[in-house]
């Protein structure tokens, strides 16, 4: 059998989650992988933290050489979060010919290339399942399942946070502030949500993705993105009356060599692949050439979904007796072959609100017809009070995003106001 030591950088939530994990699952471990694993110490900051699961107390340490330069450790299991000191000590574990399986996109996302040049030098292991949607193993199945297909298309609801917030908008006609507050009661939200409500946490994890799917490095400053903060109930109401729902959508399209890659919430139809993941679920549609569609939906966050990410990366790692790394060059920089798009095409779901006087239409199809916008459909909710205001809602055709934008600029005058402008993904890409 063989004997495995290892260490965790962390031990908060996750890092809790694998331990308990490995505990409970130890027995089939040895049983069906022949491996026996021993968890030897733990870094965090502070030994004596109430803990979710009965650490023992021996295993913590705050010494970050007590789990870095101890020999015995040939892996090392990254769950501290944030991109320092955890990719610093990723590297030094890396330089010492660990192994290192780590849960944290930040770090993976800005560092990848100094990581797994410094995996591949020294004839280590770099496993990041966890980084992107938890236990949906959309790592393993871009880098082996679908290798045969060049991918076109890898889109998806990556945030577990912001998908429960825009479904719980949605089932109680709640405002943005209500829900994020009940989410943030009941533990759901973090305290400080920014990374996941400004669609941050989910930039990291489409970099990452989308840099396997296209065997191109797709940094996160190529990554155009908007929150949820800004999507209201009335949004929310109007696409649901239109057949529509809104979700915080990472997108990456690849057509040639021109990526365009965005996050940021979107309608997309009610019959959409996408449209019936819920509440706190992750969900990932696909397309390859050869596959075609192909969507993978689960739980993308908490302790044991995320640990089940964990300990098959840590069992992959030690029962394969040679570790593979991403076939494209990993540098920093974008790959030179790849150009960026940022003027893509889609539709427009635009809420407005205007001064119920003639000729205020023909100003606002104006604006769109001068800079080459076209209306699919207008229309007017409710009656303004004679010299009121009344809410206009429309959908454009497909329409070029600075085309749009300058649309909007052109348009603010003191008759209208853009009360909300939301990106339509029609229909499933090919
Ligand atoms: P967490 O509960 O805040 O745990 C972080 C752990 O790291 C704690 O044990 C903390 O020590 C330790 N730590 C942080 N900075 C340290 C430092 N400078 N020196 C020593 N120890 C340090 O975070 P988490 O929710 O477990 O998340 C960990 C990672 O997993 C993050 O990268 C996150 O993005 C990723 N992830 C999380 C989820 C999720 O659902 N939470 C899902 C997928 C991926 P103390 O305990 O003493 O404070
Ligand atoms: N905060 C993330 C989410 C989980 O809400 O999906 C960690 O990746």
């Amino acid at each position: 059998m063989k004997e495995v030591v290892i260490g965790f950088l962390g031990c908060g939530n996750i890092g809790c989650g694998v331990w308990e994990l490995l505990q409970s699952f130890n027995k089939d471990i040895v049983h069906r992988d022949d491996v026996h694993i021993t968890i030897k110490k733990m870094l965090v900051r502070d030994v004596n933290k109430q803990r979710n699961s009965p650490v023992p107390r021996e295993l913590l340490t705050t010494e970050p050489d007590e789990v870095l330069s101890d020999p015995e450790i040939t892996l090392v299991a990254e769950f501290m979060g944030g991109e320092q000191p955890a990719t610093d000590y990723m590297l030094r574990a890396l330089h010492a010919g660990k192994t290192v399986v780590t849960a944290n996109k930040v770090a993976l996302a800005l560092n990848w290339h100094l990581l797994q040049a410094a995996a591949k030098e020294n004839k280590a292991g770099l496993y990041y399942e966890a980084s992107v949607c938890g236990a949906v193993p959309i790592i393993k199945t871009l880098t082996e399942a679908l290798h045969a297909n060049r991918i076109s298309c890898v889109m998806g609801i990556i945030n577990g946070t912001t998908n429960y917030i825009l479904t719980e908008m949605m089932k109680r006609g709640c405002s943005y502030e209500e829900v994020l507050f009940d989410a943030q009661r009941l533990g759901l939200a973090e305290p400080n949500p920014s990374a996941d409500v400004e669609g941050l946490d989910a930039t990291y994890k489409l970099s990452i993705m989308a840099s396997l799917a296209f065997h191109a490095r797709i940094p996160v400053d190529k990554i155009y993105r908007n929150g949820i903060t800004k999507v209201t109930k009335e949004d929310i109401a109007y696409a649901d009356e239109m057949g529509y729902v809104i979700k915080l959508l990472a997108i990456a399209k690849r057509v040639g060599n021109t990526v365009e890659a965005h996050v940021y919430p979107t309608l997309i139809p009610r019959e959409h692949m996408l449209a019936g993941v819920n509440g706190a679920l992750n969900g990932v549609y696909i397309y390859g050439h050869a596959c075609k569609e192909m969507m993978l939906i689960g739980r993308g966050a908490g302790d044991m979904p995320t640990a089940s990410a964990v300990v098959s990366d840590i069992l992959q790692a030690v029962t394969h007796t040679q570790h593979s790394y991403p076939t494209f060059q990993n540098t920093k920089e974008p790959s030179p072959e790849m150009s960026f798009d940022d003027d893509w095409e889609t539709e427009y779901f635009i809420r407005l609100s205007a001064i119920d006087k003639p000729g205020v239409l023909s100003e606002i199809a104006g604006s769109f017809a001068r800079n080459r916008v076209s209306i699919a459909t207008l229309m007017q909710k409710g009656n303004a009070t004679p010299g009121g205001r009344v809410a206009l809602v429309l959908v454009t055709h497909k329409a070029h995003e600075m085309d749009l934008r300058s649309a909007l600029r052109d348009l603010q005058s003191p008759d209208v106001s853009v009360d909300s402008m939301i990106r339509v993904e029609g229909r499933q890409p090919s």
